[in-house]
């Protein structure tokens, strides 16, 4: 298919932007076709046949499965890598809450980050189990990372940071930080809420140890659902284990990742989102 017809096609499965443009999508992306049909299914059969059904647990334990595994395709990651959560504040939280902090534990955060993050790492700081060290990224998005580098030290236990920043859209250079954590010996926390469906990312080759991110953003998804991401290894390091009760929204969830895989793909999709996002800054700025 070439690519005008196909972005014809994704368009008309998002039928807001037929007759809009539309710029919400880093606090709710739009809602698929493919998305509303299987949630108006899943209401009109729970409408007629009640709620609670003999199948009941086996449905929703293969729906889970089903929406794991695409999250995993839209990551790189293993399905078993992935928990599902309420929303990326709630698996930042799950991290920060399940990691072993010792007297004088450094965690070392960018100025761009969210108060999603921010919160439970000022509660940490607040209980005295670490000490916060904040360090400035350039707002120029390029692979350097010496401004980190400067501000690692045996002490920092943790390098918590966003892809893409949610204030003005800079871009992190994300394999370049979590190599020169990795080779210090520093887990780190990727904030993945505007960057997973946004931009390329492999969370199996990044070396990236967790990952939070939401369903309703760049995914087109529902709210509160999202999924977090603990390397294969890390996991250990986490004493707590995330579950959401959005059962309701799996199967169209998973519904819709499917379609959106198989209609355009993954890496199609983060390329063009990345293109749109540039060709936007060029023509600001002009
Ligand atoms: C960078 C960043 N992190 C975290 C969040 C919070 O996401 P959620 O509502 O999924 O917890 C947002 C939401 O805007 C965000 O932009």
């Amino acid at each position: 298919m070439d690519e005008a017809a196909r972005i014809e096609r994704l368009r008309g499965a998002f039928p807001v932007t037929v007759e809009r443009v539309y710029f919400g999508t880093g606090s709710f992306g739009p809602i698929s076709a493919p998305f509303a049909a299987a949630r108006r299914a899943y209401l009109d059969a729970e409408l007629s046949a009640g709620r609670y059904t003999v199948d009941r647990y086996e449905r929703t334990a293969h729906a889970r499965a089903r929406l794991r595994a695409e999250l995993a395709a839209v990551v790189g990651a293993a399905p078993t890598e992935l928990a599902l959560t309420q929303g990326t504040g709630d698996g930042l939280a799950a991290v920060l809450a399940g990691l072993h902090w010792e007297p004088g534990d450094e965690i070392v955060y960018t100025q761009h980050e969210h108060p999603a993050l921010l919160e439970p790492l000022e509660a940490l700081e607040r209980r005295g189990l670490v000490r916060l060290r904040i360090v400035r990224a350039p707002q120029t998005g390029a692979e350097d990372t010496a401004w980190l580098a400067a501000a690692l030290t045996p002490r920092t236990k943790l390098v918590a940071f966003s892809g893409t920043a949610f204030t003005l859209g800079q871009r992190l250079p994300v394999a370049a930080i979590v190599a020169l954590a990795r080779a210090r010996g520093i887990p780190t926390l990727l904030d993945g809420a505007q960057s997973v469906g946004a931009m390329p990312l492999d969370l199996a080759t990044s070396g990236v140890d967790f990952c939070a991110f939401p369903l309703q953003k760049w995914l087109c998804g529902p709210e509160g659902l999202g999924a977090l991401y603990v390397r294969d290894g890390s996991l250990e390091a986490l004493r707590r284990d995330r579950v959401t009760r959005s059962w309701d929204v799996f199967d169209a969830t998973a519904a819709h990742l499917e379609w959106l895989r198989t209609e355009a793909g993954w890496p199609w999709l983060a390329a063009r989102c990345v293109a749109l996002a540039d060709h936007a800054r060029r023509a600001l700025a002009a």
